[in-house]
């Protein structure tokens, strides 16, 4: 059987009765579980939570949406100026999800959150619309199957499930090791693409301490169980990477695992990741300073820098350290005169170069100044 379908098939069941081999205990903010119906709470195959790093008015995608938990712990997070869509490929899940909608909207006062049904490695594919394309025209023979396939692709274009550039954060609770093998890469690309530059991703999945051996990866059961599609947790930040992330980092790691199969530990992750490093880069003479504690840092770009030294950096960069998840590791210095966009050269960003202070403040610096009044007059005054 294939693997996605032993997926659909146990999660159609787990949304008309609780799986407990499903579960993995999860503390959600009890506050927010009070306006959500109970056969929502109680069909939580979640595995931790990433609405937790959710901040208000942001929009929100939640891969593999379930019975809508996380969807609906969301909309009170990002409140009446968010949104939050679900996506999700199974029928089942989905109806759960979409008639306590309007019970959660008329509780907390508004209506931001939809369901939509896709597989998250193909989010620009809209299910629904595609069923009743082909409901008027039915796949009998190679040609219309072919034509199918066509229509898919422009469905994909003219009207995607999710746009590009569209979201600020994606999440998933314990999905994407549900996805087959040799899809990861594209899923990996999808959260990227529908993701706004600047946007993150904040993802809880399961991973694993040692590759998972062949026979455990057949095993269909164990698949739709979570186990045997989890990456490893260097594999699960490597994807991130790969796809063009940022700033990847773990936010919680589980010290007990969830299961041990065959001596190979299980255990929940949640990491964050941003999109927004790709671009030209520009001399704008601005200058970074790497606090520490480490004697060394090295970043997604590749530039290496020591603790305490003055380094050149291109504008694309000093923005990005002026944010999360880098902001508090640095010290900014701007150019006494400012070098406008407009004005300013290429930046060479594929070499790490100290920057000497003359270069900040103009070679013709010479000033000489009296002490600044930075004190109150105390006994710690310099
Ligand atoms: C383990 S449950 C997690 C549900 C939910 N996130 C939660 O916290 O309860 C996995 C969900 O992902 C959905 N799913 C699995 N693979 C998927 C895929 N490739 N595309 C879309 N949905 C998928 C399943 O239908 C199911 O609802």
């Amino acid at each position: 059987m294939r693997t996605e379908t032993a997926v659909k098939e146990r999660y159609a069941a787990g949304a008309q009765t609780r799986e407990t081999e499903l579960c993995c205990p999860v503390d959600y903010d009890p506050q927010y579980l009070k306006v959500i119906p109970e056969e929502v709470i109680e069909r939580d195959y979640g595995c931790g939570d990433p609405s937790k790093y959710l901040r208000s008015g942001e929009t929100v995608l939640d891969l593999g949406s379930g019975t809508g938990k996380i969807c609906f712990i969301a909309a009170q997070v990002v409140g009446p100026r968010g949104r939050v869509i679900g996506v999700d490929m199974t029928d089942e899940m989905l109806g759960v999800a979409r008639r306590n909608a309007p019970v959660v909207a008329e509780r907390i006062g508004y209506a931001n959150v939809e369901f939509r049904k896709g597989r998250i490695q193909d989010l620009a594919l809209d299910l629904e619309r595609l069923d009743e394309e082909l409901k008027a025209n039915p796949i009998s023979d190679a040609a219309s199957f072919l034509a199918a396939d066509g229509l898919a692709e422009e469905l994909r274009i003219k009207h995607p499930l999710v746009a590009d550039d569209s979201v600020d954060v994606v999440v998933s609770n314990c999905v994407l090791n549900l996805v087959e093998a040799k899809a990861k890469r594209q899923l990996f690309e999808e959260i990227f693409r529908v993701l706004k530059r600047g946007g993150r991703a904040v993802i809880s999945d399961i991973v694993c301490d040692e590759e998972v051996p062949a026979h455990l990866q057949n095993d269909p059961e164990l698949w739709s169980g979570c186990i045997s599609g989890a990456l490893t947790e260097q594999g699960f930040l490597d994807a991130f990477e790969r796809a063009g992330f940022y700033g990847i980092q773990i936010l919680k790691r589980d010290a007990a695992p969830w299961r041990t199969v065959e001596g190979i530990e299980f255990r929940s992750l949640t990491l964050e990741a941003f999109k927004g490093k790709q671009g030209p880069c520009f001399e704008r003479n601005q200058a970074v300073v790497y606090k520490g504690p480490f004697k060394e840092v090295l970043d997604d770009d590749n530039h290496r820098m020591q603790r305490g030294l003055r380094y050149a950096v291109c504008d694309k960069t000093y923005g990005l350290y002026k944010k999360a998840p880098y902001a508090t590791h640095f010290e900014f210095i701007d150019p006494l005169e400012e070098v406008s966009l407009s004005e300013a050269k290429p930046f060479d960003c594929s070499r790490t170069a100290l920057r000497h202070p003359k270069e900040t403040k103009g070679q013709d610096y010479s000033a000489t100044t009296a002490a600044s009044q930075c004190c109150d007059g105390g006994a710690s005054c310099c």
